[in-house]
């Protein structure tokens, strides 16, 4: 998936530090094990939400869909020390895959696991998260932002993932535009009209949006 112009996604990786070790363990055997493997976040994302979390020294993280629990290792390089990282995932039978992971990489006893419909388990959370990261089913990302924005504290930020859908958030009105589409239009369009946040959206990968709670 690229929406740069030829070769382009290609020199960027090239140029971009390859973590290597866990991570392209993880990396490898999600690729080998699971139904949808592209929705690992990779090397490049990876890097990136690793160096934003390790600018901010965020005390408290929240991750909305932990997959094979790639990124939340990324998101827990920035922890500040005695921080923590919840994560949330609704498919349970990934359970033992990421926990043996987290494990491995010496990160269990900061990672809280939450497992059922995030909708259901934000509500129940305690706020103030300093960083968020969004990246679950599209469906709902109007509502995470929501949810997620009352559990952010002043001057938090929130990363979201997927915000150029491939693309399609080009699509007009009058095109047959999908139910995912839909909702990532209507996620960026929210966003972008919120008083209450500053945002930056990213052509990283499939696009991610860099969100501040400024109010
Ligand atoms: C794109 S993957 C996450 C990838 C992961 N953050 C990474 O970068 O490696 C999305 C995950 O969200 C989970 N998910 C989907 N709907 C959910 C929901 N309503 N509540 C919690 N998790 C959900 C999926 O099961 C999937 O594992």
């Amino acid at each position: 998936m690229s929406l740069l112009p030829g070769g382009i996604s290609e020199y960027i990786e090239a140029h971009t530090t390859m973590a290597g070790g866990m991570y392209s363990k993880i990396e490898r055997e999600t690729y080998l094990k699971s139904v949808y493997p592209r929705m690992l976040s990779g090397n490049l994302q990876g890097r990136f939400i690793a160096m934003v979390s390790r600018l901010l020294r965020p005390a408290k993280i929240l991750e909305i869909g932990t997959f094979t629990g790639y990124s939340a290792l990324c998101l827990c390089e920035g922890l500040a020390p005695d921080g923590r990282l919840h994560t949330i995932e609704i498919n349970e039978e990934l359970r033992s895959q990421h926990l043996a992971y987290f494990k491995e990489a010496g990160q269990d006893g900061v990672i809280t696991t939450h497992y059922g419909n995030a909708l259901d388990i934000l509500p129940t959370l305690d706020g103030d998260f300093d960083l968020i990261f969004i990246d679950a089913d599209k469906v709902n990302y109007c509502s995470y932002y929501e949810l997620g924005l009352a559990k952010l504290r002043l001057g938090g930020f929130m990363l979201a993932d997927n915000v150029l859908w491939s693309g399609k958030v080009l699509m007009e009105k009058d095109e047959k535009i999908d139910k995912d589409t839909r909702a990532v239009k209507d996620f960026n369009e929210l966003v972008q009209n919120d008083y209450r946040v500053e945002n930056v959206m990213i052509p990283l990968r499939d696009g991610m949006s860099l969100i501040q709670k400024i109010c």
